[in-house]
């Protein structure tokens, strides 16, 4: 949509709208440049308090996902005058205290009567000019390494309908509510090609911009991807979010897919995330140092799922998924 309208271009703009970024990112200096990102949504669950932390985690992403420090949010709430205001209470305490966690400070907000309950922030970064990490630097031989399992969008739709073993969630709300900012800044200090963070469009769906804008292609082993416990089985028993359906739907013509990917794992490696993990490029001599420095920075997922490969590497598919 925002293809559509005017162009926005400006000398200090370092990162806009036409890589598909996490964020844009405007110098204010030679040493300073401001990250900008907004992102809400209605609630994944139904604990209010865990609503707004994965909702702060999910938008403060953004910012990590470009290298970025994020210091500032705003509070974006839609909130149903019927409902107690102790459910509003407990959703924006979840969001303040995953802020104060990320060492962001909430410094105001915006509520409107809304007749479903939305929540999340708009946040305010800084990074150095130069040193933010976008979709478009990744280069053929690049690995690609993946911060968090997935599968959150089935098993939270499965938790809606009541239809998910308790641990199963459990194990989702924790990776969901789980700050990318450890494995954020194990990539900065290994100087990554490029990273971008896996929400809404799925894995492949974030992949896809990262290509396009790179002018890669790419080759996923769909085994090597991590995938939450118990995902596969809601899989198998037809859970999928209408989200994910139309992701699947939309990749179809950038994938190839191989013969031995059944149609759940498509489905899977097409799954909208919420608060999804890192998924970055990396040169192969530093893939080493990267895993270790996410692994001593607590980060528990450091996964290598696939590599880059040259623009015509796959006639006129973007992905290869074996
Ligand atoms: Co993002
Ligand atoms: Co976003």
């Amino acid at each position: 949509m925002l293809r559509q309208l005017p162009e926005v271009s400006d000398p200090n703009l370092l990162v806009g709208v036409s890589t598909g970024d996490d964020a844009a990112v405007y110098k204010l200096s030679a040493r300073v440049a401001l990250v900008q990102t907004v992102d809400f949504f209605p609630p994944i669950v139904d604990d209010p308090y865990t609503y707004g932390a994965i909702a702060a985690a999910n938008a403060l992403s953004d910012v990590y996902a470009m290298g970025g420090t994020p210091l500032l949010a705003l509070n974006i709430v839609g909130f149903p005058v019927s409902l107690p205001k102790e459910v509003l209470r407990r959703i924006l305490k979840g969001g303040a205290e995953k802020a104060a966690e990320a060492g962001v400070l909430i410094v105001g907000g915006h509520t409107v009567d809304d007749e479903e309950p939305k929540y999340g922030l708009a946040v305010t970064g800084l990074v150095q000019p130069g040193k933010q990490v976008t979709n478009a630097g990744a280069r053929p031989g690049d690995v690609l390494v993946l911060t968090k399992p997935i599968g959150t969008g089935i098993i939270t739709t499965a938790g809606k309908e009541g239809r998910v073993p308790a641990k199963v969630l459990r194990e989702a709300i924790r990776h969901m509510t789980t700050l990318n900012h450890a494995a954020a800044d194990a990539m900065v200090r290994v100087e990554v090609h490029a990273a971008t963070d896996v929400t809404g469009f799925g894995l492949l769906g974030h992949l896809r911009p990262m290509l396009k804008a790179s002018g890669a292609t790419a080759r996923v082993t769909a085994s090597a991807v991590p995938m939450l416990a118990g995902a596969r089985a809601l899989a198998e028993q037809g859970v999928a979010p209408g989200g994910t359906r139309r992701n699947l739907e939309s990749l179809n013509t950038a994938v190839r897919w191989g013969r031995a990917v059944d149609e759940h794992t498509r489905l899977l490696l097409c799954d909208a995330q919420t608060s999804g993990g890192l998924l970055i490029a990396v040169p192969r001599r530093k893939l080493k140092r990267l895993v270790a420095e996410l692994r001593g920075s607590g980060v528990e997922t450091a996964a290598v799922i696939g590599e880059v490969l040259t623009k015509g590497a796959l006639d006129s598919k973007l992905i290869a998924v074996e």
